[in-house]
């Protein structure tokens, strides 16, 4: 589908990421409608989405039984205070304890994936009684004060000179790729884990580590198979909480309910959002152990939201785990990522300016590099900030154009399909991503 681009309201390279933009100059595309994996604009253009908008829409749009629970839900109790028991927050309990991680069976109910982490945060520091949390440069972990201060990645700059919470601290992260420690996989025996053990050792008074299992936006870095067991082991030698933030990785995303299903680690606390509603409706979750949900027993926690726990929410929540299950969403991740791997991989063969391509179920990342010897990415963070042309922002807005909505960050595209997307669509999304590669492929150097 090649659209006539003065039919649409004028695209920027910005346009491609919807949070982190300048705003002079900024003209949103204006969305009328959406179904399954595709949206349209008020021209009429149909797009297919390839990122599920923000890596939260699992079962696409208008799925009506989604729709349905929210609607009835709403007709029966729309709001409740957080401090009421209600029956919509006893199902959705039962369907969490069937699905996380075992043993994560207390909840907090929150609206978004931040104040899930917030929260995290202030569970870790009141029950371990220490205060430093452990995160990885390359991560997000959100915009509130906490999150955005235990994030890695440039979008924690702005907070740096006075808005950081104190006591956080920054592992190297597990990047095969582009290691930040210059070693090699397999034999550097996963230096990056080994240096947080080093780290807890030194820091002393660790409250919490907290990782993405799969990194998200930072470039979907899956760790080496050894790398959580053994965070787990260095965790429980320190008495410091192991926090998986699965907000993007969790919901099927990596062929898996939870990405930490891949090595089976148990974290102490999870938290999540996105696909727990497939973002039908804003909610969050921070789910602890019993050891620590019962410190709370007699243990004030002075926090909560006005929405915590939202009916709508909840109701929102039980629908989309039924539809995954009645879909057979999760295994269908993991059958479909196979597919995704076998038409991905020959991208790399044909293009020079693709340096690597990872992922795991649907949840993939294609990595550019100007030289495939030293891996040299085509733009680096300063570049965003000084609102220099991203060579990945061009090839999404070229591919908007061939109605294809991609995520692009710094040095790679993030892939993070609809569950329900059938291999026509992917094949068809592909042909474009295929076609827009000779953008950066005439900028290699060698
Ligand atoms: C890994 C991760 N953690 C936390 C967040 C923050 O979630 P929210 O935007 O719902 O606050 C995000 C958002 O993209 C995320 O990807």
């Amino acid at each position: 589908m090649e659209h006539n681009m003065n039919s649409i309201p004028e695209l920027t390279a910005q346009l491609t990421y919807g949070t982190w933009r300048f705003q002079k100059g900024w003209k949103p595309l204006e969305v009328v409608d959406a179904e399954g994996c595709y949206f349209i604009d008020a021209a009429g253009n149909k797009y297919l989405d390839f990122c599920g908008q923000l890596m939260c829409m699992q079962l696409g749009h208008k799925n009506q039984a989604v729709i349905r629970a929210i609607q009835q839900q709403a007709e029966k109790l729309s709001y409740i205070g957080p401090g009421f028991a209600t029956e919509v927050r006893v199902e959705l309990s039962k369907r969490l304890q069937e699905v996380l991680p075992k043993g994560l069976e207390k909840y907090f109910f929150t609206c978004s994936g931040t104040e899930a982490n917030e929260a995290a945060f202030k569970i870790a520091r009141m029950y371990t009684g220490k205060s430093k949390i452990i995160s990885r440069y390359r991560s997000y972990h959100g915009s509130t004060t906490g999150s955005i201060s235990a994030t890695g990645d440039p979008r924690r700059w702005a907070v740096e000179n006075g808005g950081k919470i104190p006591n956080v601290v920054f592992a190297p992260e597990a990047d095969c790729y582009r290691c930040p420690i210059k070693h090699s996989y397999p034999d550097c025996g996963v230096a990056c884990v080994e240096y947080i053990d080093h780290m807890m050792e030194h820091e002393s008074n660790v409250a919490a580590i907290i990782v993405e299992p799969v990194v998200g936006t930072n470039g979907v870095l899956i760790p080496p198979k050894e790398y959580m067991p053994r965070l787990r082991e260095i965790c429980d030698k320190h008495g410091a909480l192991l926090i998986a933030d699965e907000v993007m990785s969790g919901w099927g995303r990596t062929g898996k309910w939870f990405a930490m299903d891949n090595w089976n680690v148990i974290p102490d606390i999870l938290t999540t959002a996105k696909g727990i509603t497939s973002a039908y409706a804003p909610l969050g979750l921070c789910a602890t152990n019993k050891k620590i949900a019962d410190y709370f027993e007699d243990h004030y926690f002075a926090h909560g939201h006005t929405y915590e726990a939202h009916p709508l929410t909840m109701a929102a929540a039980i629908a989309a785990i039924d539809e995954y299950k009645r879909m057979n969403l999760i295994e269908r991740s993991a059958e479909m990522g196979k597919y995704m791997e076998s038409k991905l991989q020959p991208l790399k063969e044909k293009h020079p300016s693709v340096g690597e391509i990872r992922g795991l179920g649907l949840f993939w990342a294609v990595d550019l590099t100007k030289n495939r010897k030293t891996r040299e990415p085509f733009n680096v963070y300063k570049d965003k900030f000084e609102n220099k042309p991203m060579t990945v922002d061009k090839i999404a807005a070229e591919m908007l154009k061939k109605g294809v909505l991609i995520m692009s960050w710094f040095t790679h595209f993030v892939i993070a399909l609809p569950l329900i997307i059938t291999k026509k669509q992917i094949d068809h999304a592909l042909a474009a991503l295929d076609d827009c590669l000779r953008i950066a492929d005439e900028l290699v150097t060698t």
